[in-house]
């Protein structure tokens, strides 16, 4: 693997191999997203307990400040809206040479297996890893994204390993019930999305279950931005994916933090 492109991998992932990624491009297709209505406000008190920030090219130059320290995971693919007719009608929306000119660490992708336009977002994957091997970039796949997909192990195996063969970096995926399967057929590292809004100690206790199954990490957004108490809960996560707190300890830390 070339230096540039382990050192980004290596700003991202912390000495401990695991990550906490704050995922909030959700407006690349659901535009004003709840909680994310002004990115900056919702962003802003929570950028020094992430290790990295997942977003579009928009909030990035119109939201963050360039001094930040941590490092940048742009959204490239899009094309389509919540209101459109084919999520899965994906195509790479920024250039490389623009991601680099943003000084991002890694560059982030959805692929749609078993969804209609599979086959492009596949091909865009590869496309992408081409462009990313020659200027150090690493590749994030994000899979089973679409309403109608079953997040079981066997799907999300078969999205992780597609994704990595193609040449990602790492995955975004799901938690699921015998995902040690989906991390072991898997051979770059896998980091877990949140979802839809849950009960905090129950978010807490999916990135716990993930961790403990061998998730590297967290790419978590709603279950953190649209919490009562943004900054206690993702101070929680931290605790779970970098201490190995429990759950009920991690629950603990929100409910302290969300009460001074
Ligand atoms: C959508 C994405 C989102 O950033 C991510 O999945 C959302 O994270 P969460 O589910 O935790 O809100 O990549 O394709």
């Amino acid at each position: 693997m070339c230096w540039g492109l382990e050192n980004r991998l290596s700003r991202i992932f912390q000495k401990d191999n695991h990550t906490i990624m704050l995922a909030v491009d959700h407006g690349y297709f659901l535009g004003p997203t709840s909680g994310l209505e002004v990115p900056k406000k919702t962003i802003e008190p929570l950028i020094s307990f992430a290790d990295s920030l997942m977003l579009t090219r928009g909030i990035l130059r119109t939201s963050i400040s360039s001094d930040i320290p941590v490092p940048i995971v742009l959204r490239v693919s899009g094309g389509n809206s919540i209101i459109g007719k084919e999520l899965s009608d994906e195509d790479i929306t920024v250039s490389m040479e623009d991601a680099i000119r943003l000084n991002v660490s890694a560059v982030a992708l959805s692929l749609y297996v078993g969804s209609e336009y599979q086959h492009r977002t596949i091909i865009n994957l590869s496309r992408l890893v081409d462009e990313g091997e020659k200027y150090g970039i690493p590749v994030l796949a994000v899979t089973a994204v679409g309403r109608e997909m079953v997040r079981d192990s066997k799907y999300l195996a078969l999205c992780c390993r597609i994704a990595a063969e193609h040449g990602a970096h790492f995955v975004k995926t799901y938690h699921c019930k015998d995902f040690r399967k989906v991390v072991e057929s898997c051979p770059v590292p896998l980091v877990i999305a949140g979802g839809k809004k849950i009960p905090e100690k129950d978010a807490l206790q999916v990135a716990f279950n993930a961790i403990q199954d061998g998730a590297s990490g967290v790419d978590m957004g709603r279950n953190i931005f649209q919490s009562t108490h943004p900054v206690a809960m993702i101070k929680a996560v931290r605790a779970i994916v970098h201490k190995n707190t429990s759950v009920d300890d991690a629950y603990n830390i929100f409910n302290e933090l969300q009460s001074k």
